[in-house]
């Protein structure tokens, strides 16, 4: 659906997208994921075509949309990073106003508003002016304003940004639910938890560049080597240590006061050979608590550097 080649875009000195290439497949909820200043943003106002690139192209549908961006501007959704409303107007005023924006006009615009309130859960506040809302609030007419034209590909830069836990699984599970009507969504965050959680493929962005991109599976694979594993143990020995690093994909085993803790290639498969050593030993596991490798792992990995400051 929509293509990113050799994207380039400079600020005076400043590389904020340096050389960037993925592709978005139509359908997909696909996330963008990178800490402050990565060129997230950036990136999407090329899209958007609000900012013209240094150097590059995008495809939507097989064509440029530089050459031709009413294109995928009749076509696409964004919800900006920084709120777009009026506070001294109703929700449903601010409605009102984007939908005309887009061309939408008397009662097709009164329906859309009707529709799109009821996506967003805004329903019974529309006629609340939007400075009296709170922030999840403001933040899910702010998703409102990008959805009245039906856009077929909504991109979301960081929706989630600042609002209680409650708002924030209300925005996921409404990401999911535009996805299942068929919207393909470009989702930018830098929380890793809400990528791992509703993305299917994911390009990780730092400094400007994509140094890792894949579905959670693959990506996590780059750092497989640091499933971490603590056991428990009603009987420690250097006997059961010993066992433990025997077993195969495992690379280290140590022992804390009564705990032995295993760094391993698949915590799956070395679970059953754990649980058998420690039967041959006639010790007994208290408690067993398999720590996988996520997205900030893998950031980490690459970049040595923690994803979120
Ligand atoms: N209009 C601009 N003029 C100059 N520099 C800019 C401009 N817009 C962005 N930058 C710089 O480009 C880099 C990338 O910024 P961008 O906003 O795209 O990052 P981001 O990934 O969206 O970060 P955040 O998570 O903080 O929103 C940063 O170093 C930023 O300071
Ligand atoms: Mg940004």
């Amino acid at each position: 659906m929509l293509k990113i080649e050799n994207l380039c875009k400079s600020f005076g000195s400043i590389k904020a997208v340096d050389d960037i290439s993925f592709e978005v497949k139509r359908g997909e909820v696909f996330g963008l994921l990178g800490p402050n200043g990565a060129g997230k943003s950036t990136t999407i106002s090329i899209i958007s075509t609000l900012l013209p690139p240094t150097s590059g192209e995008i495809l939507f549908e097989d064509n440029s949309i530089f050459k031709n961006p009413k294109n995928i501007r009749q076509k696409l959704g964004v919800v900006p990073q920084d709120i777009a409303l009026y506070p001294t107007l109703t929700g449903y005023e601010n409605l009102k106003f984007w939908g005309n924006i887009y061309g939408l006009k008397g009662t097709e615009l009164k329906k859309r508003i009707s529709e799109v309130a009821d996506i967003i859960g805004l329903n019974g506040r529309l006629k609340d002016r939007v400075e009296k809302y709170s922030g999840g609030m403001k933040r899910r007419l702010n998703i409102g304003s990008a959805l009245l034209h039906k856009p077929e590909l909504l991109i979301m830069d960081e929706p989630t940004v600042g609002i209680d836990p409650q708002s924030r699984s209300h925005i996921l599970d409404t990401v999911l639910g535009l996805n299942a009507q068929g919207i393909t969504i470009i989702y930018t965050s830098h929380y890793m938890e809400e990528v791992e959680n509703i993305c299917s493929r994911i390009c990780i962005m730092d400094e400007g560049k994509i140094i890792a991109s894949g579905t959670q599976q693959e990506l996590v694979e780059l750092v497989k080597e640091k499933t971490q594993i603590n056991i428990k143990l009603d009987n420690i020995n250097e006997d059961l240590l010993n066992g433990f690093k025997s077993i195969n994909g495992v690379f280290d085993a140590k022992i804390f006061e009564d705990m032995i803790t295993l760094y391993g290639e698949n915590g799956d498969t070395m679970l059953a050979e754990i649980i058998s050593k420690v039967s041959e030993q006639k010790s007994k596991i208290q408690s067993i608590d398999v720590q996988k490798p996520n997205l900030e792992a893998v950031f980490l990995h690459l970049t040595g550097k923690a994803l979120r400051d």
